[in-house]
């Protein structure tokens, strides 16, 4: 079975598809079967990256039933050992898909023959993104030094962790009321940590809580800072790991910096991999310790999880209107 790895970043612009492109070229020259696939709905642009023609079938194929069998939309990129699946450029509207098809994507992919697959997400920390990222313990956050996007990445990991914990439960189980409340709450303004909402559960339910408190602790999500300029970045860094175990009571492991190199630029506009174009810059130079702790991660743990189709954004809508009801009646 392939090695899943989800690369997000939350924020839009930190290279989750440049560093998504040039890891599976890196790990592809070193014979590894890589199929890399284009989960960027709505803003799909690996096929310009890799050079390749916006004409093949992707995956709004399949999210619109034009085509069922996943295997028949892997193409060749040129580039030995390496796959592509394209995204939905021929067919917006693709990000609106619902739980089902998202969950049928998942379990397609995961059926796909490769040593790795690797999944460029889009910007956000909407379940979209989230879903895909929890399909494994250590998926691949990117985030650079500046403020936002190390605050995004936060509210991502956020994002990621009341989901995991939401879908660890069963759908109508009293914990999955519980944490819901609890983290609308927290849009009032009270800053439980998961910690003390899990412990509520646990309470209110025994056993409950512990079980998902110690999935919980199983999460690693691993952090490459791109685009370094000083290694006083790695502070920035340091703040996201400390507010990650603290709030969230999650471990991030750092596994590679990579420096800001205009190479990546040059290679853009050249429609071609930098990884190829400019094999001994620093950006190339920086992948292989990064593409070597990948490795070392293999595949995690896969965590079984179950259903939840509706979206947060439902949960919040309905709390401010239950909200609003009683206001009228008081
Ligand atoms: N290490 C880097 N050095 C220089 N420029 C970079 C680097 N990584 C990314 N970029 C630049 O940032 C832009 C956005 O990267 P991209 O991978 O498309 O972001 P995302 O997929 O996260 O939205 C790229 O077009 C490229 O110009
Ligand atoms: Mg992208």
């Amino acid at each position: 079975m392939a090695v899943i790895i989800p690369v997000a970043g939350g924020k839009g612009g930190v290279g989750k598809s440049v560093l998504s492109l040039n890891l599976s070229v890196a790990m592809a020259a070193q014979c590894k079967h890589v199929i890399l696939c284009d989960l960027d709905f709505g803003g799909a642009n690996l096929h310009t990256m890799l050079g390749l023609k916006n004409n093949q079938e992707g995956l709004g194929h399949f999210i619109n039933k034009l085509e069922s069998d996943m295997s028949a939309l892997v193409q060749a990129t040129g580039i030995p050992n390496l796959h592509f699946i394209a995204g939905d450029c021929l067919f917006p509207g693709a990000a609106n898909m619902d739980f089902f098809t998202k969950q049928k994507i998942m379990r397609e992919l995961s059926k796909l023959e490769c040593d790795y697959l690797i999944l460029d997400l889009g910007a956000g920390s909407a379940h979209n993104q989230v879903d895909f990222f929890i399909m494994t313990n250590n998926g691949l956050l990117i985030v650079t030094p500046e403020i936002t996007s190390i605050l995004n990445a936060y509210s991502f990991l956020k994002s990621v962790v009341y989901r995991f914990c939401y879908r660890s439960y069963s759908p109508k189980s009293e914990a999955r009321k519980i944490l819901k409340n609890a983290i609308l709450q927290r849009l009032e303004g009270r800053d439980y940590s998961f910690e003390q909402i899990l412990n509520v559960i646990e309470e209110a339910l025994p056993g409950e809580g512990r079980r998902v408190y110690e999935l919980l602790r199983q999460m690693r999500p691993r952090v490459i800072m791109n685009m370094g300029r000083a290694m006083q970045n790695t502070e920035m860094g340091n703040r996201l790991q400390q507010l990650a175990h603290n709030k969230l009571s999650i471990d991030i492991e750092f596994i590679g910096y990579v420096p800001y190199d205009e190479s990546v630029q040059y290679a853009i506009a050249q429609r071609q991999p930098a990884a190829t174009a400019y094999p001994d810059s620093y950006f190339s130079r920086s992948l292989q310790p990064v593409v070597q702790r990948i490795y070392a991660g293999g595949s995690g743990i896969l965590p079984a999880l179950q259903d939840a189709p509706e979206d947060f954004a439902d949960i919040v809508k309905e709390f401010y209107e239950t909200k609003a009801a009683k206001g009228q009646h008081s």
